[in-house]
Order: C-alpha cells, then sequence, then structure tokens
C-alpha cells in the first residue's frame, strides 16, 4: 500500500513536471507513512513540504495542485490535505477486504510476493569453531542468521548457507597429538562430548611436556603437507565437533546442513595462489620478511597507512588470507551479489580489510554488497557477558535443557487436556522458541541481556505469547462448526485497522530481510497479535446472534492471522503448535 501511494505520488509529480509546474531535473524523495492517528487518514505523505523550492509555492498551495494530479484509484476512498501541507490518504474498505481475501488464496504467501529480481545470497552464519563449545556469540550469529536466510530464500532469492567453521590453524598439531594420547589410553573410541575440557587439557599438556609439544609441532607440519594420518587425526575432530553441533541445529530447527559447511581449511589450498596474486599485482609487498597489504585509507598508528600481513616471514598464513580467498571464491563461484556476514562486532575491522583488500585486487566487483550484519553481546541479568553460574562457558545444550525445563514450569499452570506427548511437544516448541525469539526480537546491533523471566513469560514480546495467539485463533476454528471464512467486509474500525495491519506483513519482511534485520518481524507479529486480541475482544465470532456473513468475514481476519502468524514465526525458524 505505501509502494502503491508512492507510486501515485511519483505519477502526479511527473504529471506536473509534463506540465512545467516542476523544473524536470527535479527528483523528490517521496516518504509515505503510515498514520499512528487514523483521524488523519491511514497514510501521509509529506512530499509538499519537499515541493516548496521547485514549484515556488507554498506547501498547502503545492500540495493542491499535486492532489489534483493524482491519477484516479479505487483503492483510495478519499484524500485530504491537513496542517501545513501534509497529504492524507484514506484507504478504501472495500478493497482492503479483497486485499485480505487475495492474501488467502495465494498459495500461503499471504501477501508477500517474490522479488522481480532474485540474486545470489551467501549467508556466512554459525561458523563455531573445532574442538570448541559453540559459544554465546554463535548462538547469536546462528539465531539470527537462520532467520534471515530463511527470509532472503522465501522472498525469490538464490541462498546460499555457509558454515565457515575454524577447522584450521596451529592449534590442531596439539590437538590431534592429544587426540592421539587419549585413544592410547582408552583404547576405543572415546566419546569427546566435553570439548572445553578436552581443549583445556590439551593445552595444559603442550604448555607443560616438552616431548608433546616438539610432537604436536611436527603434526602441524606434516598437516599442511597432506600427510594421511595427522588428515585423519584432523577430520576425526572436525567431524565429532560438527556431528554434535549438527544435534544442536537440528533440536533449535536451525536449517543449516552438513553439507553447509565451508570452513577456512576449504580455502587453505588457495591462499598461495591469492597471495601471489596480490603480489603480481603490486598490491602486496615485503616487509620484514612478511607479505603485508597496505590500505591507504586506513591510519596505522604512527599515521602511515596500516599494513595488514597476509603471509608471515615463516610462511604462515592469517585468517584474513583466509577470508580474502574466501571472498574471492563467493563472488567467483557462487556468482554472489550480496554476501551477508553474521558475526560479532569485534570482528568489524578484520572483515573490513579482508574486503578492502579482495576489492583492490578485483575479486570483489562494484555491484557486489558485502556486508557485515553486526551483533554485540549477549549479557546476564548483571551486564555482565553471558557465563554459567560457576564464571564458565555456558553449554548450548544445557541453555536449552534449562530453557525445557522453564518452559514446563511456565505451562504447568494451565489447566491442560494434552496428552503427555502432546505436551512434551509443546514443553519443546515453547522452550526453542523463547530462545530464539529473545535474541531476534532486539535490535541485533546493540548487546543483550538474556533473561529466562523475560523470554519465557506469557506477557510482552515474546514467542510463548505470539503462539499463543496463534492456539486461540485455532481454537476459535475448531469452535466455529460448520462456519467457514468468505467475504471480507470491514466494517468496525477495529476490523479495518487489522486488515489494514495485515496487508503490511509483505513489508515487514521485506524490510527485515533487506537490512538483515529479524526485530523488523518480530515486532510487527507482536503489534499485529495485539491487534487481534483487541479485535477479538470487540468482534465476536462464534457468539449467537452474529450474523452469518459477518462471522463468515471475521473467520477470514482469523485465518489470515493465523496464516501471517504461522508463516511469519517459520521465517524466524519457530514453530506454532495447534494448542497449548
Ligand atoms: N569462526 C569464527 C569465530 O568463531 C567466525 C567466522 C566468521 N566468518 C568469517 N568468514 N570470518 O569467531
Amino acid at each position: 500500500m505505501k509502494q502503491y501511494i508512492q507510486s501515485l505520488l511519483l505519477q502526479g509529480v511527473d504529471g506536473l513536471k509534463s506540465a512545467g509546474a516542476i523544473p524536470a531535473d527535479f527528483v523528490p524523495k517521496i516518504m509515505v507513512e503510515a498514520s499512528k492517528d487514523k483521524t488523519h487518514g491511514d497514510y501521509a505523505s509529506n512530499i509538499a513540504m519537499l515541493l516548496r523550492k521547485p514549484m515556488g509555492l507554498a506547501p498547502r498551495d503545492a500540495a493542491e495542485k499535486l492532489v489534483a494530479a493524482l491519477p484516479k484509484s479505487d483503492r483510495i476512498a478519499r484524500i485530504e490535505i491537513a496542517g501545513p501541507g501534509f497529504i492524507n490518504f484514506y484507504v478504501n474498505a472495500g478493497y482492503l477486504g479483497s486485499r485480505i481475501e487475495s492474501m488467502l488464496s495465494d498459495g500461503g504467501r499471504f501477501g508477500v510476493a517474490k522479488t522481480a529480481s532474485p540474486v545470489t545470497v551467501v549467508c556466512d552464519y554459525s561458523s563455531p569453531n573445532v574442538a570448541k563449545e559453540m559459544a554465546v556469540h554463535h548462538i547469536r550469529s546462528t539465531v539470527i542468521g537462520d532467520a534471515c536466510a530463511r527470509m532472503l530464500e522465501f522472498l525469490g532469492n538464490k541462498v546460499v548457507r555457509a558454515n565457515h567453521i575454524g577447522d584450521w590453524g596451529t592449534q590442531f598439531g596439539m590437538l590431534i597429538a592429544y587426540l592421539e594420547k587419549m585413544e592410547n589410553e582408552s583404547g576405543a573410541d572415546l566419546d569427546l562430548s566435553d570439548f572445553e575440557a578436552f581443549y583445556r587439557a590439551a593445552k595444559k599438556e603442550y604448555d607443560e611436556d616438552p616431548a608433546f609439544a616438539e610432537k604436536a609441532r611436527g603434526y602441524v607440519v606434516r598437516l599442511q603437507g597432506g600427510d594421511d594420518y595427522c588428515r585423519r587425526m584432523w577430520k576425526k575432530l572436525v567431524d565429532m565437533t560438527m556431528a554434535q553441533n549438527q544435534r544442536i541445529y537440528d533440536r533449535m530447527n536451525v536449517s543449516l546442513k552438513p553439507s553447509d559447511v565451508m570452513g577456512e581449511s576449504m580455502y587453505n589450498p588457495m591462499l598461495p595462489e591469492v597471495v601471489a596474486d596480490l603480489q603480481k599485482k603490486g598490491l602486496a609487498v615485503k616487509s620484514e620478511g612478511a607479505d603485508v597489504v597496505f590500505l591507504k585509507d586506513w591510519e596505522g598508528k604512527d599515521g602511515k597507512p596500516m599494513a595488514v600481513i597476509i603471509r608471515k616471514s615463516d610462511g604462515g598464513y592469517l585468517y584474513t588470507t583466509t577470508d580474502i580467498a574466501c571472498a574471492k571464491y563467493r563472488v567467483e563461484h557462487f556468482g554472489a551479489k550480496r554476501v551477508l556476514y553474521f558475526v560479532d562486532s569485534r570482528q568489524h575491522q578484520h572483515l573490513l580489510q579482508a574486503w578492502e583488500i579482495a576489492r583492490m585486487a578485483g575479486y570483489i566487483p562494484d555491484d557486489v554488497v558485502f556486508e557485515h550484519e553486526s551483533f554485540g553481546m549477549m549479557l546476564g541479568k548483571d551486564g555482565r557477558p553471558f557465563k554459567t553460574r560457576s564464571g564458565g562457558t555456558v553449554k548450548l545444550a544445557a541453555l536449552l535443557d534449562e530453557a525445557e525445563s522453564r518452559a514446563a514450569e511456565l505451562l504447568e499452570s494451565r489447566a491442560s487436556d494434552l496428552s503427555d506427548d502432546e505436551k512434551q511437544k509443546v514443553i519443546h516448541e515453547v522452550a526453542v522458541g523463547a530462545v530464539k525469539y529473545a535474541d531476534l526480537s532486539k535490535n541485533r546491533t546493540t548487546d543483550y541481556v538474556f533473561d529466562w523471566d523475560n523470554m519465557l513469560s506469557f506477557d510482552g514480546n515474546t514467542a510463548p505469547y505470539l503462539q499463543y495467539a496463534y492456539t486461540r485463533i485455532r481454537s476459535i476454528f475448531r469452535n466455529a462448526g460448520e462456519a467457514a471464512p468468505g467475504k471480507v467486509i470491514l466494517s468496525e474500525e477495529i476490523e479495518k485497522e487489522l486488515a489494514q495491519k495485515l496487508t503490511l506483513f509483505s513489508d515487514a519482511v521485506v524490510s527485515a530481510a533487506d537490512k538483515a534485520m529479524p526485530n523488523i518481524l518480530c515486532s510487527y507479529l507482536y503489534e499485529l497479535s495485539g491487534m487481534f486480541m483487541s479485535f477479538y475482544e470487540k468482534c465476536p465470532v462464534n457468539k449467537d446472534g452474529v450474523p452469518d456473513d459477518v462471522r463468515a468475514s471475521r473467520l477470514s481476519l482469523c485465518a489470515a492471522v493465523a496464516g501471517v502468524l504461522k508463516l511469519g514465526l517459520s521465517l524466524l525458524g519457530i514453530n506454532v503448535l495447534e494448542r497449548m
């Protein structure tokens, strides 16, 4: 609707241009906003203020001329000019009703059209490290990145999910040596479920036993040389870590699959070539034995251009080198037009440097967008980085266990006739939904406070609240008996408002996907649910005395809200329930 009104205004402006009332080279920024106060219409534009100069008229007079030049539209009931020159649009309720009807019959898209210009988008997210527990910043990356991947895909883009795991580096010598030691001691294949402890023990051995350290260093060299044994041991570590992570993805309804793993090791063979190419292009130069690229737009400590090392004097490559090769690969191999990195804010400079070098080398063409979808830290209620009570890293599996036991408590208080199996399912979906939604609903750029009581509540902007709103609508349908949704007739003000809000679903999805900000969609769904609750208070559906046509219309509104909630939540990676 917004876009539609924008296009009407644009046609009006063009009309005035051909009539000579506006200079032909004037390009106005046409803004249309949904009005908060419905007595000022459904939408308003301030365009007339911007026309004062080019038209040489007071905004009210400019507004009058523009309104007269607008094409007729049956979607608009009335247009008014208000205050200093705002143009207010009143939407045609009959038209709105037919919009709801078409939302209900477009094959489950609920008004969200596929983009006219689909592109390949790479989403780099989750990206945990091998032989380490997924840390809190990986949780955020996983949850936010997955929601964005789903939205972009739903809009018709080809989405490549890239799980850029940390599976390469000198630490693997030590890890292989320690894995070998443990296998020798335990005889059988060991269970490596506590990565944190494994990593710590390996490091301790490395620091305290010179013979072990010597062996570990030897293994690094052999691994890099492609030695069979070391490759196998390395693969074991990668597989064990990713099997555990995959269980977490599945449990959390995260759409990542094993085939999405494209870790650092994948780019390793490309690094010598990349460095050679950067040398050939005169971008990489020798400095104290190392290969460095100078970034002229970046100031180093001494005020001179910043030097970024891409190969150390001992021949070792760096995290940056890998990300340069990775950027090149994403453009060349996938033909990506947009590459989104869901990585915490501490890596901002690292990413910008890698991309800058890749652009200088021509690996990233001008029309390809690389974006850092940065996010803040996850904090405990005390405002400090989120840790366990004893100060350790929070294990994701334990976090989900706790979410489930808290969800069970929350649901315990409600009378229910669900079977035990159904109850378990409800507990699981509420727990996972609550944890994910708590993260998704906040603006990702700020730090976020992890608070059990807030996220597992039926009040406020939470997953349980939205899941509950959905089950309420489903129960309306169970009670509706023979009655079915029918023609939408909007007579009550709250019905118009609800219908109006429903038509904005598409805008919310598009803008959340464009900005990689799932919180935009969360806010929309929350507002929609609130509006639905007010509608349902004022407009009974199944009560005696409600005329059949009114009832059919209200059932359509209910069906549209339920459909939008279910689809909207599924784009966020959250499931709804029939009953809870
Ligand atoms: N493995 C990294 C970490 O744990 C995140 C990788 C992000 N992606 C990338 N292309 N650098 O911090």
